[in-house]
């Protein structure tokens, strides 16, 4: 049996992580694409993920590369190319470097893998993974943004930290846009069923989705010199093996609305199935006014962001 492919455009902080994680997890052989400026750089990373193997006993291979035809033929491809955040910027601040570069790596992606499943981490990710779409005329579902998974583990593990109890207990979803305004969904909330509403005061809950929302900035602040990449990588990781073993896994991602939530035509942060077929489903559920609000409001800021890419 031939082995699954993932083809990662970009190698750097993120990058390395996600060969690491996929590596780790048996997902497939491994392809690190970068500039060629930085080819040296992911020929390096992949040999050093490749004598890793030995102490973990896994059979995949990993290569570093510059050149395009390489990804052929994979089934996965995860986009983290692009600059991230540095201090004082939010994610929209990227767009005009970002755009260029999604733009081009959505005509390669395109023209070598034209089969596969992709997800996009490249930031404003509203933005980027709408241009993704567009750019490569890829079906709907065979693109996705990665937020809604990062932004809600995060707010399971503020919980945890509040509660003291184990995060592997906390669920919740957070929808719409990746950014400031994303819609922390406290309602749903649980710890192992327990709403969190009965566990935590209101106004702690308050400080908990504030925290949330700026959580990325919190880590690129302590960072001083780039973005989170851990747990960005690991969120993208569970949706590429979700897609590879049909685990049809319930994950809020960045996904192409028609009508969904209210949502016509913009990619934003809602709860979907992954599996095979990729986004096989976009899961609707009843939203309060506040959180209808709140929804439109995120939709206003990513169809702003997504109006600078001009397409
Ligand atoms: N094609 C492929 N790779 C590119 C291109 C391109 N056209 N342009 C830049 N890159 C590469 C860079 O050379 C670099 O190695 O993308 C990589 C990005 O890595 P980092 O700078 O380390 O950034 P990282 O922390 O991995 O974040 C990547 O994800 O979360 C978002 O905001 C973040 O947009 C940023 C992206």
């Amino acid at each position: 049996m031939d082995r699954n492919k993932i083809a990662l455009i970009g190698g750097g902080q993120i990058g390395g992580n996600l060969a690491l994680i996929a590596a780790e997890k048996e997902l497939g052989d491994i392809v690190i694409f970068d500039i060629p400026k930085m080819e040296s750089m992911v020929k390096g990373k992949a040999l050093d993920i490749m004598q890793l193997r030995p102490h973990d006993g896994y059979d995949v291979n990993i290569i570093g590369t510059s050149d395009y035809q390489d990804i052929k033929e994979s089934d996965v491809i995860v986009i983290t190319a692009g600059i991230p955040r540095k201090p004082g910027m939010d994610r929209e601040d990227l767009i005009s470097i970002n755009l260029s570069i999604m733009k081009d790596v959505a005509n390669n992606v395109k023209k070598y893998a034209p089969d596969s499943f992709v997800i996009v981490i490249s930031n404003p990710l509203d933005a980027m993974v709408y241009t993704f779409y567009k750019v490569s005329g890829f079906a709907k579902n065979k693109v996705v943004g990665m937020a809604g998974a990062l932004d809600s583990g995060r707010f399971r593990t503020f919980i945890a930290m509040e509660t003291g109890y184990s995060v592997q207990d906390v669920t919740c979803i957070v929808l719409g846009g990746h950014g400031d305004s994303m819609v922390p969904i406290t309602r749903l909330a649980t710890v192992g069923g327990v709403p969190v509403t009965d566990l935590i005061s209101t106004e702690r809950l308050a400080e908990i989705e504030h925290r949330t929302r700026f959580a990325g900035g919190e880590i690129v602040k302590l960072l001083g010199n780039g973005s989170a990449y851990y747990a960005p990588a690991q969120c993208a990781m569970e949706m590429a093996e979700s897609y590879i073993k049909d685990k049809k896994r319930v994950i809020p991602c960045a996904t192409f609305c028609e009508g969904e939530f209210g949502v016509n035509g913009y990619f934003i942060g809602v709860p979907i199935v992954i599996g095979s077929g990729g986004v096989e489903k976009i899961l609707e559920f009843t939203l309060t006014d506040d959180e209808k609000t709140a929804l439109n409001n995120t939709l206003d800021v990513v169809k702003k962001t997504v109006a600078e890419t001009g397409l």
